[in-house]
């Protein structure tokens, strides 16, 4: 849909993007500068699981934000989250192993599975359930061949956040199938709407930490997509593993992106505060306009930067290609598992936000297909 909206407007068609997975932010003044500085110099190979600087730095990160108190060699870096996951499964999944993804889910996670050998096992997950994994669903999906479970909260593309509670039950549920690691993608774990501090399953269970890969990285909460820093926390062999599938597919990532990321994690953070209510004011004026839509049940999102309303009635893909026609680009739920959905980003200008979600609005209700 990005691809085409924006053929569109090569063309001089006015399209009104909503596709985009990312930050519309420049990254802090001050992680410009360290990485300014630090090309001027002579910048060689680092180690393949990054500079000790930046993990130490992300540990210091992961005690600050989570209290939790990891070791340098629990903590390897690669080239942005996406790396770091793939590197995993490509590290542990035998032919055949299956890997649990709640659905809807970030629209990589099968296609990795599937490239590292894997099944990917998804389980639906109702809007009306928060759009999370219940114990129930995640105890009926454990097979004998599950090696991992996802978790992806904030997630992409529903918003959606576990509670302590919801995390203490897939707990329960894992402690008895001792052979399942979990994935915990953490990428969004700043941009959230709700109050209270984020809380991750590695705090909720420090008994499980053994089998818990926490994933993060800069690209969403400093506005870093393009610096590719993403790393892994887990235990020393996980990461042994995967830092020796990442010295033999790109050595490391960008030196340069890691100095900057070095200043990102240790510069001043009020910046994410900031953003996150630039990010909400931007959500909210969206709503505003869709929830009058009566062809749209939109959810409040609590965290990262989509909406995902469901379609009261006609096919995603037909939707999302009249909006494109009619001027603005969405993506179809389908994508990420869920037919029926349309996935908007609203990490952009707030007035061409409106404007989108005006065009959607007036589109549904003159789609002629629709009251087929
Ligand atoms: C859920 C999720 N995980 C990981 C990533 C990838 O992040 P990175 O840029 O660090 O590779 C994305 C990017 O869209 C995402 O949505």
């Amino acid at each position: 849909m990005a691809r085409r909206a924006a053929e569109y407007r090569a063309a001089g068609r006015r399209v009104i993007d909503l596709t985009l997975g990312e930050p519309d932010f420049a990254p802090p003044a001050h992680v410009v500068a360290a990485a300014q500085q630090a090309a001027a110099r002579p910048l060689g190979y680092t180690p393949a699981n990054g500079i000790p600087e930046l993990r130490r730095a992300v540990r210091q990160t992961l005690e600050r934000d989570r209290g939790l108190s990891r070791t340098d060699a629990e903590v390897t870096v690669g080239c942005g989250a996406k790396q770091v996951i793939f590197n995993a499964l490509l590290a542990t999944l035998r032919p055949g192993d299956e890997v649990i993804i709640p659905a809807p889910y970030w629209a990589s996670y099968p296609d990795m599975v599937r490239l590292c050998g894997g099944v990917p096992v998804t389980v639906p997950c109702a809007a009306e359930s928060g759009f999370t994994l219940s114990p129930g669903a995640l105890a009926d999906a454990v097979t004998d061949r599950t090696r991992w479970v996802v978790l992806n909260a904030p997630g992409n593309p529903s918003g959606a956040t576990y509670s302590h509670d919801a995390l203490a039950g897939l707990a329960e549920v894992l402690r008895r199938h001792p052979s399942v690691m979990v994935l915990s993608d953490e990428i969004y774990a700043h941009i959230r709407y709700g109050a209270g501090e984020y809380v991750s399953i590695a705090q909720v269970a420090p008994d499980l930490s053994e089998r818990i890969l926490l994933v993060d990285g800069v690209s969403k909460a400093y506005a870093m997509t393009g610096w590719r820093v993403g790393w892994g926390i887990g235990a020393a062999d996980l990461v042994r593993r995967i830092t020796a599938v990442q010295t033999q597919n790109c050595t490391q990532t960008a030196t340069v992106s890691q100095i900057a990321a070095v200043a990102a994690l240790q510069g001043p953070q009020d910046l994410l505060t900031e953003r996150c209510e630039t990010y909400r004011r931007r959500r909210d004026a969206a709503l505003a306009i869709l929830q009058q839509s009566r062809h749209l049940d939109t959810r409040v999102p609590d965290g990262a930067f989509y909406l995902f309303p469901r379609l009261t009635a006609g096919d995603d893909l037909a939707v999302a290609d009249a909006l494109l026609e009619a001027g603005c680009a969405t993506v179809p739920g389908r994508a990420f598992g869920a037919p029926g959905h349309l996935r908007l980003s609203f990490a952009t200008d707030v007035a061409i936000l409106e404007e989108g979600c005006r065009i959607i609005v007036a589109t549904l209700e003159g789609i002629p297909a629709w009251s087929r």
